[in-house]
């Protein structure tokens, strides 16, 4: 541009190479800003639309202690309790299972671990769903169970659970239709078997003849009085 311009010698050129100048300087605006908005353009659409995109679970990241626990934690018993205090189950099994619940709990929510969540997930819901029409096992998530491997080992365990019943050994031509005597007390007012309480007296007779089954999910290091003690299955056997 600048050999171009000393060569205008003649008056009429250099106001032409002022305009054409000029022209080039524009083109020159006019260029910079179509490549700038042509690189700001996608830059600014990324920019603006990632957070959406990385939001979309950011409810996930702020689910409460109390949610997640409800969510994925055995209903039944308060393996927090066990952990801190139980001194009838054994160190290790205390030790590990109080490892689940630090990478759970004690960390900031980005921070859970996989492992524990894989753990009480692989644990039967208790009760089944549809118990009240004899659903009475929940074999849980075996594999899942399994899978675990790091930084702890678990292990998968059924646990029978026998429903008290009046007499050990029904008669010989009992069947599931026959209603058993003795389980509601005498007193219990009752109300032409609408009351859940007669309703699975009725179907009661079924505990005669099948455990209520159930499976969960432990650190390996758990043996199977630390299991018993904690399910509290241990007392129901011996009586
Ligand atoms: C039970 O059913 C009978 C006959 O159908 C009726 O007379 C009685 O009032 C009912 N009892 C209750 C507690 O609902
Ligand atoms: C184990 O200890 C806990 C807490 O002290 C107690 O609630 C539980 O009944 C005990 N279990 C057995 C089987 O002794």
């Amino acid at each position: 541009m600048y050999q171009w311009y000393s060569e205008q010698k003649p008056f009429r050129w250099p106001s032409f190479s002022l305009f054409s100048s000029l022209f080039v300087i524009v083109g020159v605006v006019i260029l910079t800003n179509v490549v700038i908005s042509i690189k700001s353009t996608p830059s600014s659409t990324t920019t603006s639309s990632l957070p959406v995109i990385d939001g979309k679970w950011q409810p996930l990241l702020n689910l409460n202690d109390d949610t997640i626990r409800q969510l994925f934690m055995p209903r039944l018993l308060d393996l927090n309790q066990v952990a801190s205090k139980w001194n009838n189950v054994s160190e290790a099994c205390r030790h590990d299972i109080r490892h689940a619940l630090t990478d759970m709990f004690d960390v900031s929510p980005q921070n859970r671990k996989a492992w524990p969540f894989q753990m009480f997930d692989s644990w039967s819901k208790m009760p089944p769903s549809g118990m009240f029409r004899g659903t009475i096992t929940d074999y849980g998530d075996y594999d899942q169970c399994l899978s675990i491997i790091e930084p702890i080992r678990s292990q998968y365990c059924l646990v029978d659970f026998s429903m008290p019943m009046p007499k050990s050994q029904p008669p010989p031509n009992h069947n599931f239709f026959h209603k058993t005597l003795g389980l509601l007390p005498e007193t219990f007012p009752r109300r032409n078997e609408s009351t859940i309480y007669e309703h699975l007296e009725k179907y009661s007779s079924i505990f005669y003849y099948t455990y209520v089954e159930m499976a969960i999910c432990m650190p390996i290091v758990c043996n199977q009085d630390d299991l018993e003690t904690i399910l509290k299955v241990k007392q129901n056997n011996s009586s």
